[in-house]
């Protein structure tokens, strides 16, 4: 099957394709590959913008994906990017070793050697000394649970330039409405919208992701969210997309704490959100 036919971007390896079996050794593609370079590739021209508009350096730009999986958009990211660039760094981190040690014989067979990968957690990453002091663009796809709010504290602590999320599932904080629903529900009408536990764990969901937002806000950042198109098939396809402006805002922190407070989940500030208090 030729590239066109794929709809691959000029250049791109399709021994890397095969590799990732997306594609199959005789060069064939499934329904379920086929949808999934699709994604792949819509979620790669948000981030080739992104890369494109940052100043240039000696190192070239560096891009940490936290959750990396077995890293589809970091050896997309690097054939179709970083390759052409001759510089610039990808850094995957992830928690399961086996996954970490095929993506490093993977690299090392296509001879990317601008693709490092760690097999620690998000929220260990920061403090890693492999990773440099500032990471141009942080990456976290359906990094379970609480990986996102350790991508963006990693995000934050590196200064990152942009941060592009795409929520998994979240149970931390449906947890604590669970908790608190009882006296919610004798307090506001509005806990109504949690009562029965379905609704529960999507507004647990819904909360963690609004406050995601406000907090990249009062960090100093533009956030915008949208849908990842071609995502249709999953239910997590929110994509959040923040941007760096360093202008730390008293609004959006404001209005975090006040939501904390209506939820009574006053006690996660310190746990997820430690920068607020920066602000304040
Ligand atoms: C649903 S998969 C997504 C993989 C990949 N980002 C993708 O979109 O294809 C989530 C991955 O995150 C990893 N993971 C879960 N918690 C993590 C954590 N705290 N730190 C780093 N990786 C984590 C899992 O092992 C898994 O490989």
């Amino acid at each position: 099957m030729s590239g066109d036919a794929l709809d691959l971007r000029p250049g791109q390896s399709v021994e890397l394709l095969k590799e990732l079996h997306i594609l199959t050794r005789e060069g064939r593609i499934n329904q379920d590959s086929r949808r999934k370079l699709k994604q792949v590739l819509h979620l790669y021209g948000f981030i080739e913008k992104l890369l494109k508009e940052l100043p240039d350096s000696d190192a070239g730009p560096t891009l940490a994906d936290h959750g990396a999986g077995k890293s589809y958009l970091g050896f997309i990211l690097y054939d179709l990017y970083f390759k052409q660039l001759g510089k610039g760094t990808i850094y995957g981190v992830e928690t399961r070793a086996e996954l970490v040690d095929k993506s490093r014989a993977l690299a090392a067979r296509l001879g990317f050697d601008r693709m490092k990968f760690l097999n620690i957690s998000a929220a260990a990453a920061s403090q890693d000394v492999a990773l440099p002091d500032h990471i141009d663009v942080v990456t976290a796809l359906h990094a379970c649970d609480t990986a996102t709010d350790d991508a963006i504290d990693f995000g934050l602590r590196k200064h990152a330039r942009h941060l592009v999320l795409v929520p998994c599932c979240q149970a931390e904080l449906a947890a604590s409405l669970r908790q608190n629903k009882a006296l919610a529900l004798s307090r506001t009408p509005l806990a109504e919208l949690w009562r029965h536990p379905l609704h529960t764990r999507e507004m647990g969901s819904q909360l963690t992701n609004v406050l995601r937002c406000l907090y990249l806000e009062a960090c100093g950042y533009q956030v915008t969210v949208t849908e990842l198109v071609g995502w249709e098939h999953s239910m997590k396809n929110e994509l959040i997309l923040a941007r760096w402006t360093g202008q730390r805002k008293r609004a959006p922190a404001d209005r975090m704490r006040a939501l904390l407070g209506e939820f009574g989940l006053e006690a996660l500030e310190a746990i997820r959100y430690p920068a607020l208090k920066l602000g304040s």
